[in-house]
């Protein structure tokens, strides 16, 4: 079995207070594990982005544990979350979360400037992330004068470039076309298979599926496919990729 990178066990998480409560994970069990794309799946309300805060360090679980690279969260405090999210974790926002008045690379520059990484060198590896999301000639670019799927781009880029362990990615493509779609599935799908990375990406969109090593469907809080530490099931064939 591949290593590893994250481990979920009995997560459950409760959301909002008094009548409005609303139990949006019962019970997940999930491993996330090197050099594999994962799809996490299911209806608009069941628990995807609530799961993905919290394998991302960005939530804690009412009950239950995650681990990062061996690491529990569970005796975390705030400042020790902010760690393991700096030491292993990159996440894509659904809506790109970029800073508008900074330049693409500037916003790649961000991620090395968190983790006290400056100067030149952090500039230099800011630009090969720009280059790797075939984004170099963009660099000086604000947010503004670029396209949805080079937005997304650069925020991949942001995601990569301090070399995380796993990268999480909340509907990637759900505001991109078929041909910036499959752009950021191959990117992603690289991360994964050849540079050996846990990639895990919420979507509804069925295109992605030849993408993915492991499908995970996920339906009011509970897992009710692919569930972890199944054998890895044979790659399905990219050819049959985004039509
Ligand atoms: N801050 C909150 N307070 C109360 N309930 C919440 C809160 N955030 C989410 N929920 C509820 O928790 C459940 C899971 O929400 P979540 O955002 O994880 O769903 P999702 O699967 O990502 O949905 P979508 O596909 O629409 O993005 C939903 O019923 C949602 O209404
Ligand atoms: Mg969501």
């Amino acid at each position: 079995m591949k290593d590893v990178i994250i481990e979920a066990k009995e997560v459950k998480k409760t959301l909002g207070r008094g009548a409005g409560q609303v139990q949006a994970l019962r019970g997940i069990d999930l491993s996330l594990r090197k050099g594999e794309l994962t799809l996490l799946m299911g209806p608009s309300g069941s628990g995807k982005t609530t799961l993905l805060l919290i394998l991302g360090c960005m939530l804690t679980p009412s009950s239950g544990t995650v681990a990062v690279c061996g690491v529990s969260t569970s005796d975390a405090d705030k400042e020790g979350l902010a760690k393991i999210r700096r030491d292993h974790i990159g996440f894509v926002f659904q809506s790109y979360h970029l800073f508008p008045t900074l330049t693409a690379a500037q916003n790649v520059q961000l991620a090395l400037d968190i983790r006290d990484h400056r100067g030149r060198d952090a500039a230099k590896k800011a630009r090969e992330a720009l280059a790797l999301v075939g984004l170099e000639q963009k660099a000086k670019a604000l947010p503004d004068s670029l396209s949805g799927g080079e937005q997304q781009r650069v925020a991949i880029a942001r995601a990569f470039v301090a070399n995380p362990s796993v990268i999480l990615a909340d509907e990637p493509t759900s505001a991109l076309d078929s041909d910036n779609g499959r752009a950021i599935m191959h990117i992603l799908s690289e991360a994964a298979h050849e540079r050996d990375r846990a990639v895990l990406v919420v979507t509804h969109d069925p295109r992605i599926v030849p993408f993915a090593d492991r499908i995970i469907e996920i339906e009011d809080g509970v897992l009710v496919a692919g569930k972890a530490g199944e054998p890895e099931p044979a790659r399905m064939p990219k050819a049959a990729a985004w039509p």
